[in-house]
């Protein structure tokens, strides 16, 4: 089963992502985090993409639809989870066109509602394990008591450069703009399912499972 979890910045697409590959055996395929890794390996791409993404600005299509062309390539046991891909119109046709080059399907688009002023407290106030990218919130879930992380131990954690108001309202915008039209692409196709994202993060897990489900 290939899912796309959609939703603006801060929604919870990561946090239920990896739920997912934890529960299901599904396969995250998260084109920010293969752009925050070609940014820390020094990499040309990275290099370039490095200002765009501190702005909140979308990288360009060409190069993102180059970073999913080369992991639909691999093993696929559990299925797909794209996770912040598609953003464009263009990408959305290009991962359909993607999936069939390799005999796949797209079973479900789960678009994660959450309203914006939920979004800067949850964007501000996150931080991530460097060592296995688990994801933590000040309030909501907090860092542990004794520092390090409960899925790998290691007690390095991060914030993201863009993870600040001005960038967040830039991200927001550009969701709006270019993003969102996909609910209605989707909606169109008949994939299009909606869950209430500023549920408990538990309860949007359930919901989850119950769209995966049926
Ligand atoms: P990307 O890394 O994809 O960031 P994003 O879409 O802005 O989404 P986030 O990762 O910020 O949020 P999330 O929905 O995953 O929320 P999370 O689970 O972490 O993209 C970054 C940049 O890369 C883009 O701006 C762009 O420049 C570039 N880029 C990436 N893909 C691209 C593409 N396809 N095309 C072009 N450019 C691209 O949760 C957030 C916080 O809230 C956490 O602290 C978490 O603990 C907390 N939380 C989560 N769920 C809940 C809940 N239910 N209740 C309470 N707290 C919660």
């Amino acid at each position: 089963m290939n899912i796309i979890l959609l939703g603006p910045p801060g929604a919870g697409k990561g946090t239920q992502a990896r739920h997912l590959v934890e529960t299901r055996n599904m396969i995250q395929l998260s084109t920010g985090d293969m752009l925050r890794e070609a940014k820390t390996s020094g990499s040309e791409m990275g290099q370039r993409v490095a200002e765009v993404m501190a702005r909140g600005d979308l990288v360009t299509d060409e190069i993102v639809i180059g970073l999913i062309h080369e992991k639909l390539a691999g093993d696929n046991a559990g299925g797909f989870i794209f996770d912040g891909f598609p953003r464009t119109l263009a990408q959305a046709d290009a991962l359909g066109d993607l999936l069939q080059e390799v005999g796949e399907t797209l079973e479900a688009v789960v678009e994660m509602r959450v309203d914006d002023d939920a979004l800067v407290n949850r964007i501000t106030g996150r931080s991530t394990c460097s060592g296995c990218g688990e994801v933590y919130h000040d309030v909501t879930k907090p860092e542990p008591s004794d520092g390090k992380c409960t899925r790998c131990g290691k007690s390095d954690f991060t914030r993201r450069a863009d993870d600040n108001e001005d960038s967040l309202r830039q991200r927001l915008m550009e969701y709006y703009k270019k993003t969102s039209p996909l609910i209605g692409y989707y909606h169109a196709k008949g994939t299009l399912r909606s869950v209430d994202g500023l549920a408990a993060i538990e309860a949007v897990q359930t919901s989850i499972a119950k769209v995966l489900d049926n």
